[in-house]
């Protein structure tokens, strides 16, 4: 349980970082799919760190800090696959709100990096420190998609 968890983030983070990387236009579906996957790997990421978090998984340090790279890799790219020709298109449950307001949806991606950031810097090294770091990335998920995103499901 523990080993295939730990595999499918070290696997979710090479699809963030293969996004990030990606060549070619940033355009349409093509960057629907990448925001996508970037936001699949924050669902993994979530999980293990919350699982953590709640007890249900024993924390392991080098897990924490990769959940913390994955949440901030991601937070540093998904920025660039939102261009206006991806409003509509694939499944998106992106809300029309980011294009009308790009600046307040730029200021969440904002928030979202410092908060990664200041986790990754904190190495948390037991589970309290974990979770706190932990607990201040997770209250971004909620507050952007609060406004932000339109879950289809
Ligand atoms: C800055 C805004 C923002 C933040 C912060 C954010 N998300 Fe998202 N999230 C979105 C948007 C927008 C979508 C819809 C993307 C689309 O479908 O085009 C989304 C979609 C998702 C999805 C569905 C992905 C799919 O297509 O299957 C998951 C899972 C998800 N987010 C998890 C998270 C978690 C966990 C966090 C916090 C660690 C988080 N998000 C933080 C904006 C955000």
């Amino acid at each position: 349980m523990f080993r295939s968890l730990t595999l499918a983030l070290l696997v979710s983070s090479a699809v963030a970082a293969g996004v990030a990387y990606a060549q070619g236009p940033i355009a349409g579906e093509g960057a629907i799919q990448s925001r996508q996957a970037i936001m699949k790997s924050y669902g993994a990421a979530a999980k293990v760190g919350g699982g953590m978090a709640k007890g249900e998984i024993p924390y392991n340090p080098a897990v924490g800090m990769l959940v913390l790279a994955t949440l901030n890799a991601g937070a540093n790219s998904v920025g660039h696959f939102f261009p206006e020709d991806s409003q509509t298109g694939g499944d998106t449950e992106a809300a029309p709100k980011i294009w009308q307001d790009m600046q307040g949806f730029n200021e969440k991606i904002d928030e979202l990096q410092g908060a990664t950031e200041m986790a990754l810097a904190s190495q948390p090294a037991d589970l309290d420190t974990f979770k706190a770091a932990f607990g201040d990335v997770a209250q971004n998920c909620k507050s952007c998609h609060e406004d932000y995103r339109i879950e289809k499901n």
